[in-house]
Formats: C-alpha cells, sequence, structure tokens
C-alpha cells in the first residue's frame, strides 16, 4: 500500500488498492451495486475515505458538524441526557454509547457539561462505536481527557449490540446520511440496480437487475420514468439494532434529511452528494476514497423501520426546536455572561446563530422503546 495521500489527490496505490477490491468484490460480469461500493470507498480499512489518517472534520478537513460549531451544542445533548437519566433512575447503571463519534468532539463536550452534575459513585459509562481506525483512537483520547476529571470510564466498542442489553442513551449525529445505500433506478417497467463496473474498460456507472430483495417499507407506487430512489437499508438495520439493545432510555439521532415524499418529487435524481474541501458535488465515482459521500435519510422510511422494530418516537422536530427544549437558550445567556469580552461574546453569538438556523434540513428524532417511551416525554 502506498502513503497517505494529502487528502486532495489520491495516491496511486491506494487508489490500485481500491480498485482491486472493488473488482473482488463485484459480480463476475464486473457489475458492482451502489452500496458495496460505498462502503468501500468510505470504509475499507486502510483505503477508504474515513480510514485515512487526516481527518475529514473541522475546519481543517471537508466538512465541519454542529458539535465543532460550538460546545454549546453538546451541553444541550448533557442537558437532555440528564433528564433521561432521571427518568431512568440515577441507581442504575447508564451507557452513554454514540455511535460514529468521528473524532470525539460531541461526546467529550458531553462529558464535560454532565460531569459536575454527577454524583460521587455515580454508574455513567461511555462507550463509543466508531468504525474508522484512525478516528477511533482519537474520539478514545479526547473522550477519555475530558471524562477523566469526572470518574467516567470510556471505552471503544466494535458494535452497539457487543455488550448486549443496556440503560441509557444511544447518541447518533451525522451517523445515517454516511451509511451504504442502494440506489435503484426505475426505468418505466421495473426497478433496475445502479452500482459500478469494474471491467477491462477501467471504471464507470453501471446497472443491473435488481437481485437482492429490498427490505423494509414498500418503493414508491407508480414512479416517474427514470426516478432515483435510495434505500438506506444499513441505516434502517441499525435502527433495529438499537431496538434490541435498548431496554429502557432513548436514541438521540440528529441528521439531515427529507420525508420520501419530498425526496421523490424534488429529488428525482436522488440525493446523493459528495464533498471535498466545504464544496460539494455530484459525481459520486470520482477520486475514490478521497471525497465524502453522503445522502438524505428519508425519515419516513427511517420512522417505519423504527416503528417495526419497536421505537415508538418522543420527539420528533428540527434541530433548532430539539436545541430550545434542551434549554439551549438558559446556556447561551449563561455563557454570554462568561464570554469575557466583546469579541469572544461576537464570535458566540455567530456561533449560535449558526447552530440554529445554518443546519435548516437537520431533524432531531427521540426514539424509545414502545411501552417506555412515556417516561422520556418531559420536554
Ligand atoms: C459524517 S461523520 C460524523 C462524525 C461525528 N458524529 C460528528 O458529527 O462530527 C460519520 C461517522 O460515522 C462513522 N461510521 C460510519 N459507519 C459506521 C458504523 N457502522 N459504525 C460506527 N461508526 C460508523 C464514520 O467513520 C464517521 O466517523
Amino acid at each position: 500500500m502506498g502513503t497517505e495521500g494529502d487528502g486532495h489527490r489520491p495516491s496511486p496505490d491506494r487508489l490500485t488498492e481500491l480498485l482491486r477490491h472493488a473488482r473482488a468484490a463485484a459480480r463476475p460480469d464486473g457489475f458492482l451495486p451502489f452500496d458495496r461500493w460505498m462502503d468501500l470507498v468510505l470504509y475499507a480499512e486502510g483505503l477508504g475515505y474515513y480510514a485515512r489518517a487526516k481527518s475529514p472534520l473541522g475546519p481543517g478537513g471537508d466538512f465541519y458538524t454542529a458539535p465543532h460549531v460550538h460546545p454549546l451544542f453538546a451541553a444541550a445533548y448533557a442537558e437532555r441526557i440528564r433528564t433521561v437519566r432521571a427518568a431512568v433512575g440515577t441507581d442504575r447503571p447508564f451507557s452513554i454509547v454514540e455511535v460514529g463519534p468521528g473524532d470525539g468532539t460531541l461526546a467529550a463536550g458531553i462529558v464535560s457539561a454532565l460531569g459536575p452534575h454527577l454524583e460521587r459513585g455515580h454508574t455513567v459509562h461511555i462507550r463509543l462505536v466508531e468504525r474508522s481506525t484512525p478516528l477511533r483512537s482519537t474520539a478514545l483520547q479526547r473522550v477519555r481527557a475530558a471524562a477523566g476529571p469526572y470518574e467516567v470510564p470510556v471505552r471503544v466498542a466494535d458494535s452497539l449490540a457487543g455488550d448486549g442489553p443496556f440503560e441509557g442513551v444511544v447518541v447518533t449525529n451525522e451517523l445515517l446520511d454516511a451509511l451504504p445505500v442502494r440506489r435503484l433506478r426505475w426505468d418505466g417497467s421495473e426497478w433496475r440496480e445502479l452500482g459500478v463496473v469494474l471491467d477491462g474498460q477501467g471504471l464507470r456507472a453501471g446497472e443491473g437487475p435488481v437481485i437482492d430483495p429490498i427490505p423494509g417499507r414498500a418503493l414508491p407506487d407508480h414512479p416517474e420514468p427514470g426516478l432515483v430512489f435510495e434505500v438506506g437499508a444499513v441505516a434502517e438495520a441499525f435502527a433495529r439494532e438499537v431496538a434490541d439493545h435498548l431496554v429502557s432510555g432513548v436514541w438521540l439521532l440528529d441528521d439531515y434529511g427529507l420525508e420520501e415524499d419530498e425526496i421523490v418529487h424534488g429529488h428525482p435524481g436522488g440525493t446523493l452528494a459528495t464533498v471535498r474541501g466545504h464544496q460539494s458535488g455530484s459525481d459520486a465515482l470520482a477520486s475514490p476514497g478521497e471525497l465524502d459521500l453522503s445522502v438524505f435519510v428519508n425519515w419516513t422510511r427511517l420512522r417505519a423501520a423504527a416503528g417495526a422494530a419497536g421505537l415508538v418516537p418522543v420527539a420528533d422536530r428540527t434541530q433548532a426546536e430539539a436545541l430550545g427544549a434542551w434549554g439551549f437558550p438558559a446556556l447561551f445567556e449563561d455563557a454570554v455572561r462568561h464570554s469575557g469580552g466583546a469579541e469572544a461574546e461576537v464570535r458566540l453569538r455567530l456561533a449560535v446563530k449558526n447552530l440554529l438556523f445554518g443546519f435548516e434540513r437537520f431533524r432531531v428524532l427521540e426514539l424509545a422503546p414502545a411501552g417506555t417511551a412515556g417516561r422520556f416525554r418531559a420536554t
């Protein structure tokens, strides 16, 4: 394998190796369904976009997420987590499980804000489930440093399911939009699976018959010919995994997306986008392993999958509304009082404006196991 690319130019060895993996995973005719391609170019160990040593997150990376805008975002999460813990019972072991924590900014901010409220001998602990090897170690270091003063144990795990059933919260911020999707195209008489073709002529877009069954909610009825529709089968399976393991508590799911009707009518070519250097694009085959790929969450399908798995909504609202309900205004006023000068206050106000108005398509779904949801509906 070659050395790490500079983050903008693929190292030729890495690219060759990535394409070799893709060819090995392809069907005998060279066709590789899009979900397999997305999985490889984002996550292949040592090769994929998220497996690079350089973090894609934050101002120096390719994109930033809400936790990187200001620690008040995490502080609002901490407020919500306190109320969930009170409802679960503060005498019980309480897990904060973040899946896809990236560099750990959110979990570190949560424990910094939560720590001062924890009683001596508390049984709160944090589990980080991060697929990327370099990000996992960055996150572990960062969150352990933040948790140390409050004696909150922090560890990494390979999956949410690894420790069996638990009580607490599952946190996912911009995880689902980064999970591989199947892309289907209605050709006027049947759905076709979109993907890539790797054969003697190199890499190109292609399509084939739909072979694997499509789990979950039925596909749109009477689509317009040419409609490209993304199915987040991995995200929907993840909802089942949460339902199977979260016994009591709430899944705080923050992501960008649209309702299925809005996707079908507003995005007939699909919602897949690439990002590099804070610029978005649409060619998912360009610079494999060097671009982020993501899609809008289809809330209609996701809610259906969560509901079928036994999770019910405790709240379902925009990110700004959720922050408001979790005590953001009071946290903000407090931060203004302690900002320490006019310039810092202006910076704080700009960050807060971004958090409240810059994440327009973001929603927070709070999902809880059916039968326990009533306990968590306080906010
Ligand atoms: C868009 S980034 C968001 C990172 C972080 N949550 C944030 O908001 O800054 C998505 C993260 O999910 C991780 N990820 C993707 N699939 C995963 C999986 N199946 N299990 C755990 N982490 C995963 C990626 O490696 C990446 O760190």
